[in-house]
C-alpha cells in the first residue's frame, strides 16, 4: 500500500512545505500552513489501488472538429467577454468584490437562458433561497425557470445534479463556501476551494454543462484561494467598478476560448444591471472636457473604438524629487513621454510633480494613448486647454516621431459620430503589422469602417512631439520655453 504521507499547504498561495514552519518560504505569509493528507484529494483513491489503467485511444490533429456549439445569454454584453457565448463543458471563474454585483450579472443571465427553456441552476453558498429569490423578483425576474438551492456540499450538488437532464448552466456562488468530503480542511481554505473546484470542473467536463464559479477578491484586486483555480478553470472573468459610480466593467483576464482584450460594459441601475450601448458618451458624459490637462483619446477596446478622456495635472513641486503618478495607464510609459518631451520638444517637466488619470476607471494599455498623454501633459504645463473637440492618437517613439496606430478608421469614425470635429493623427503610412491573431479578429473593424463613407472630422497630421506642441499649444509654447 503506497504510504500517506503528510505535508504543509500555505493557505494563502498554495505552495507545499515538507514540514510546518511559520512563515512560508514561497509567499512570505506567516502563519499561514495547515497540514494536508498527501494521499487524500480527488483521484487519490484511484492511484493507490489501480494496477492497470484503462487504454484511450490517440488522436491526430488531422480529424475534423466540430466548431464549438457556443451557449449565448442574449446579454451582448457579457457573451462578447466570453469570445462569443459559453461553451458547453467550460468552467469559468467570475471574481469580483464584495457587492460589485455578481450576484445580480449572473442571476441575470441564467433568467436569459431560462427563457431560452434552457435548465439553468443556481447554486448559493452565501444567500438563502429567499435571498436569491428576493433579488430576482425585485429585477422582475421572479417568473423566469431558475432552480435555486442554498447548498455547499459539493457531492451533494452534483448528486442532486445527476438526477434530471444535465444543466446547460450551472452557477456556483461562491466557490469559498463550498467543500467536500474529501479533504479534511475548513470551508475557504485553499485545500478545500482547490478540491471542491476540481470536483465541480470535472462535472462540466463529463457532462458538458457551463459552470459558473464566483470568486471572492482579495483587498488588492487578486481572486481569493489557491491562484491554482485560476489555471484550472477555462476562463477567469473579473467584474470591476469604480467606488460610488455605477458603471461596471466585465473583463476576460484569461479565456481559453476567446479573446481576452474584450470588455463588457454595464451600468447598475434600480433594476440591476444594464447594458451600456453607447460606451464612449458614457466615458464622456458629464465632464468638462474643455479644462486644461483633458485630452479625449480615440482608443480601440477589443474590437470597438472606445474614446477616453484623459487627465493630465502638472503642478510645481517642492520635492527633490518629483511625484509621479498614474491611474489606468502605464507608468513606465509615462517617464517615457516626460523624457521625449523635454528632450524632443523642450518641454520642462523636471521640477513638477505629474499626476495622469484615465477618467472612468478604464485601463489603457495601448501604445495608441501616448499623443493623447502628451497633449494632456503639454496642456496642463501651459494651462491652455486644447483646441476644442479635438480626440488623439498615435505613439511617441523615443526620437520625438509620432508612429502610426492600427484602425485609425474606425477610430476616426467613433469620434466623429460623438460629435468631434478635428483629430490629430500620426501619418498614417501603412498600418502597423499587428500580430496574426488580432488582426484577423479585429480586421472586420477596418472593413466596416470602410464600407461606409469616410468619417466627417478633420484629420490634422502630427509627425512629432514639436509639431504637437506647436500645434497644440501654440499661443503658450512661448511661455514654456521661457520657463
Ligand atoms: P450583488 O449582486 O449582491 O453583489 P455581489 O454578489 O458581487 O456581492 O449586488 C449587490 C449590490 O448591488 C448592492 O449594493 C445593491 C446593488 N443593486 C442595485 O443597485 N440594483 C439592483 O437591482 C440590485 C439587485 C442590486
Ligand atoms: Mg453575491
Amino acid at each position: 500500500m503506497a504510504k500517506t504521507r503528510a505535508s504543509f499547504v500555505c493557505q494563502s498561495c498554495g505552495a507545499v512545505a515538507p514540514r510546518w514552519q511559520g512563515r512560508c518560504d514561497a509567499c512570505g505569509a506567516w502563519n499561514s500552513l495547515a497540514e494536508e493528507g498527501f494521499a487524500s484529494g480527488i483521484g487519490a483513491r484511484a492511484a493507490l489501488g489501480a494496477a492497470k489503467g484503462r487504454i484511450f485511444t490517440l488522436s491526430d490533429l488531422d480529424t475534423p472538429t466540430e466548431p464549438m456549439p457556443r451557449l449565448t445569454s442574449g446579454i451582448d454584453e457579457l457573451d462578447r467577454v466570453t469570445g462569443g457565448g459559453f461553451v458547453p463543458g467550460s468552467v469559468l471563474l467570475l471574481g469580483g468584490e464584495p457587492g460589485i454585483g455578481k450576484s445580480t450579472l449572473l442571476i441575470q443571465a441564467c433568467a436569459a437562458l431560462a427563457r431560452q427553456r434552457r435548465r439553468v441552476v443556481y447554486i448559493s453558498g452565501e444567500e438563502a433561497v429567499d435571498q436569491v429569490r428576493l433579488r430576482a423578483q425585485r429585477l422582475a425576474l421572479g417568473a423566469a425557470a431558475i432552480e435555486l438551492a442554498a447548498e455547499t456540499k459539493v457531492e451533494d450538488i452534483i448528486a442532486t445534479l445527476h438526477q434530471g437532464a444535465c444543466p446547460a448552466l450551472l452557477v456556483i456562488d461562491s466557490i469559498q463556501t463550498m467543500w467536500t468530503e474529501l479533504v479534511d480542511a475548513v470551508p475557504g481554505t485553499v485545500t478545500q476551494v482547490r478540491a471542491a473546484a476540481q470536483a465541480l470542473i470535472r462535472y462540466a467536463k463529463t457532462t458538458g454543462a457551463t459552470v459558473i464559479l464566483v470568486g471572492h477578491v482579495t483587498k488588492d484586486g487578486q481572486i481569493a484561494g489557491p491562484r491554482v483555480v485560476e489555471h484550472m478553470v477555462d476562463a477567469v472573468i473579473s467584474f470591476e467598478g469604480e467606488g460610488g459610480r455605477d458603471f461596471r466593467i466585465l473583463r476576460a483576464l484569461k479565456n481559453r476560448f476567446g479573446p481576452t482584450d474584450e470588455i463588457g460594459l454595464f451600468e447598475m441601475t434600480g433594476r440591476g444591471l444594464a447594458e451600456v450601448g453607447n460606451p464612449s458618451a458614457l466615458f464622456l458624459s458629464g465632464r468638462d472636457l474643455e479644462a486644461p490637462g483633458t485630452a479625449v483619446f480615440a482608443g480601440i477596446e477589443g474590437t470597438r473604438p472606445l474614446l477616453v478622456e484623459i487627465q493630465a495635472l502638472a503642478a510645481p513641486s517642492s520635492l527633490p524629487t518629483p511625484r509621479r503618478a498614474t491611474v489606468g495607464f502605464d507608468s513606465n510609459r509615462l517617464a517615457m513621454i516626460i523624457a521625449v518631451l523635454e528632450t524632443r520638444a523642450g518641454v520642462r517637466l523636471g521640477q513638477h510633480d505629474i499626476y495622469l488619470n484615465v477618467a472612468g476607471g478604464l485601463k489603457v494599455s495601448e501604445p495608441a494613448a501616448d499623443l493623447a498623454a502628451a497633449a494632456a501633459l503639454v496642456s496642463s504645463v501651459t494651462g491652455h486647454s486644447l483646441p476644442k473637440g479635438s480626440v488623439f492618437f498615435g505613439e511617441i517613439g523615443l526620437s520625438g516621431q509620432i508612429r502610426p496606430v492600427a484602425h485609425s478608421l474606425p477610430r476616426l469614425k467613433e469620434a466623429a459620430k460623438l460629435g468631434f470635429t478635428r483629430a490629430l493623427v500620426p501619418a498614417s503610412a501603412q498600418e502597423p503589422q499587428d500580430s496574426n491573431e488580432s488582426r484577423s479578429r479585429t480586421a472586420d473593424l477596418d472593413r466596416e469602417s470602410q464600407a461606409d463613407t469616410a468619417p466627417e472630422i478633420r484629420a490634422d497630421i502630427c509627425t512629432d512631439v514639436a509639431s504637437l506642441v506647436a500645434t497644440v499649444a501654440a499661443p503658450a509654447r512661448r511661455e514654456v520655453r521661457r520657463g
